[in-house]
């Protein structure tokens, strides 16, 4: 099972309005309301694949609620601790004339003291049946900017591998735990080190550092150019995905982590956890909305992925690497 953190989960309101503009007056042809967040998507993509998860976080009020019922609608198995605080809304306005999403996030809400232990007692106890743990997405307010450096070594003394797909502080707070797996898109990962990298050649440096630090792999996701993903043992590749009709990119990142999570419990080797996760990801930008794809068009776009070994000196790739 593969157990997944969605910390900032929220309610996605999307309206789909033809011609949208800043300060005009619109009834929507179509609206819809579901469960939204990182780890949502993630969760979602691993159900599409049909891989055993758990998804857990904070949900309260009327919206956590809804969260709740909309993911037992959806066939996703979720366990969320409950907050006091409502659990934020986010609009999401589609035009499909000007191929465009606008999106109005709110906050979120203010996380206790108790809530955030709460939270890592439930993380604690799923990761004893996991196999692998993903960490995804933004933060509530409230918790502390270690929470996920704090998740990542519990998953360590627990001996479960963790992906985590954060940005910024979050992020470089959980890298100094060593995760297994880290996710970043070129620009989180030029945040990170602090400075401009080039592609291929500077994500190579910046990627070559890290893993240096201790993390086992490297994911750096780079849009329509694919991913590259270094290893320690097991070289470095960069998976290109076929060209494909965009219609929305955004969630393509939790879906390249949900497919390497998928291929990663099969224990693929390292070059097929990256071809499904390029599958996943270029499935997600084929559709509006996030994680929402089919398990038969991920297995057509994974066919048709390049896998191309650019450098290192690691072994032919095997299955155990995590
Ligand atoms: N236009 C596209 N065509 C084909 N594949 C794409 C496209 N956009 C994204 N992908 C695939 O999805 C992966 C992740 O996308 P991207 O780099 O945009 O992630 P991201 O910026 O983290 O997105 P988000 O955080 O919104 O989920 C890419 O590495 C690529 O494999
Ligand atoms: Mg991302």
């Amino acid at each position: 099972m593969i157990t997944v953190l969605c910390a900032n989960a929220g309610v996605d309101k999307t309206y789909e309005v033809a011609n949208f503009a800043v300060g005009g007056y619109y009834h929507p042809s179509a609206a819809s309301t579901t469960a939204g967040g990182k780890g949502i998507n993630v969760a979602r993509v691993l159900r599409a694949l049909g891989q055993p998860h758990l998804l857990t976080g904070f949900a309260g009020g009327n919206n956590g609620r809804f969260i709740a019922r909309d993911l037992i609608d959806d066939g996703i198995r979720a366990d969320f601790v409950s907050i006091a605080e409502e659990s934020r809304v986010t609009i999401n306005i589609i035009d499909r004339t000007q191929r465009t999403q606008t999106r109005v996030d709110e906050v979120g809400p203010l996380v206790t003291p108790t809530e955030l232990q709460r939270l890592r007692d439930a993380w604690r106890k799923h990761l004893q049946r996991s196999t692998l743990a993903v960490i995804a997405g933004s933060a509530p307010r409230g918790v502390t900017l270690e929470i996920y450096a704090g998740l990542v070594e519990v998953a360590a003394s627990a001996n479960v591998p963790v992906i985590v797909d954060a940005h910024d502080e979050l992020l470089a707070r959980a890298v100094a735990a060593r995760p297994t797996v880290i996710s970043p898109n070129l620009a989180e990962l030029q945040r990170l080190v602090g400075r401009q990298l080039s592609v291929p050649d500077g994500v190579l440096r910046a990627g070559t550092d890290l893993l240096d630090e201790g993390i086992s792999v490297v994911l750096v996701t780079l849009g329509a150019r694919g991913a590259i993903c270094l290893t320690r043992s097991k070289g470095v590749w960069w998976g290109k995905p076929p060209s494909i009709e965009r219609v929305s990119s955004v969630g393509s990142g939790d879906a390249f982590v949900a497919g390497f999570a998928a291929a990663s419990l099969l224990r693929r080797s390292i070059a097929e956890r990256l071809r499904l996760a390029v599958a996943c990801g270029a499935a997600n930008a084929e559709t509006f909305g996030a994680g929402n794809v089919a398990a038969a068009r991920v297995q057509e776009l994974a066919a048709q992925v390049t896998l191309e070994r650019i450098g290192g000196d690691g072994d032919e790739p095997g299955g155990d690497e995590q």
